[in-house]
Order: C-alpha cells, then structure tokens, then sequence
C-alpha cells in the first residue's frame, strides 16, 4: 500500500495540560492537520502504558505518538522525562524486532502551541508515509504479545 494513496493512521497519546490544549486549539484556528490522526486524551505521559503504544501498533496503526509537556513543565513533575525514559526503552525493544522505532515517537508542547501541534504531527505522518505501513500488520501481535508475556513475569 505504499506510494501517494497511503495515508498513515496515527494514534496521539496527548496530555490533559498542555498537547491537548495545543491539538484543540489548532483545530480552533483552523490549522490543519491529517485528518487521520487519532487523539487519545490522558493526565500526563507518565500515565501511559507502553503495553498501550504496543497494542496500537499490533492493531494497525502505523504510528503512535506521545505528547506530553514541555520538559520540566510537567503538571505531575517528571512524568514526561519518564514517558520519554520508556518509549526510548520500547523503541530499543522494537529495533531488535526489525520494527522501525520510528513508528514510536515523543514530542513536548506548550498549551498555547497550536501551530506547532499540527506542524509536528503533519512531519509525522510525512516520514511514516515514506516508511509505508506498518509490517506489524503483517506480523500480527507478535510484539504486543511478548511484551505482554514479559511484563507478567
Ligand atoms: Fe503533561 Fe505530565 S502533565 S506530560
């Protein structure tokens, strides 16, 4: 499915403080963005569970964001440095898989940054669509499913 009529599929894990703020008022402005893009509002990165990111690959989508606050605005102190700190982790765990890491990625957004939400997430969709679809799709669960299984023991 590569070439011009592939569009990639996103899931956006954004915080309730700041890159959800930013992602609502892009949309206020009227600054577009791929309309693909799917928001996923959480408290704060460090709420997210990497076995989420994982799940949204192993369902199909063809990358997955985390957009928290900028580092050191955190409203729960050092959640995004350990957002970041773990997505570095599973990207690692993706690469010896022969996923692209570059599937996973973490931006840091102030509220007020509208533009710059569309503008980093229209460059996201960009680099998947020349990296094509995801072979995860192809792959089945196979990573959602070990990470799962090592996570329980
Ligand atoms: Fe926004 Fe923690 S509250 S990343």
């Amino acid at each position: 499915m590569s070439g011009t009529s592939f569009e990639p599929s996103i899931i956006a894990f954004c915080c309730h403080f700041c890159a959800y703020n930013a992602a609502d008022l892009a949309g206020s402005l009227r600054v577009p963005y791929p309309p693909s893009v799917r928001i996923i509002k959480v408290m704060c990165t460090g709420r997210i569970d990497m076995r989420f990111m994982l799940r949204c690959l192993a369902e199909g989508a063809d990358g997955v964001l985390a957009a928290g606050c900028l580092e050191g605005e955190c409203h729960y102190m050092e959640g995004n440095l350990r957002a970041r700190k773990r997505i570095d982790g599973i990207k690692r765990q993706l690469d010896e898989t022969g996923i692209e890491p570059e599937r996973l990625r973490m931006i840091n957004i102030s509220a007020s940054d509208g533009p710059l939400f569309a503008r980093l997430v229209t460059e996201f969709a960009a680099d998947l669509k020349q990296m094509g679809p995801s072979p995860v799709r192809l792959t089945e669960r196979k990573v959602w499913e070990e990470h799962r299984d090592r996570s329980r023991t």
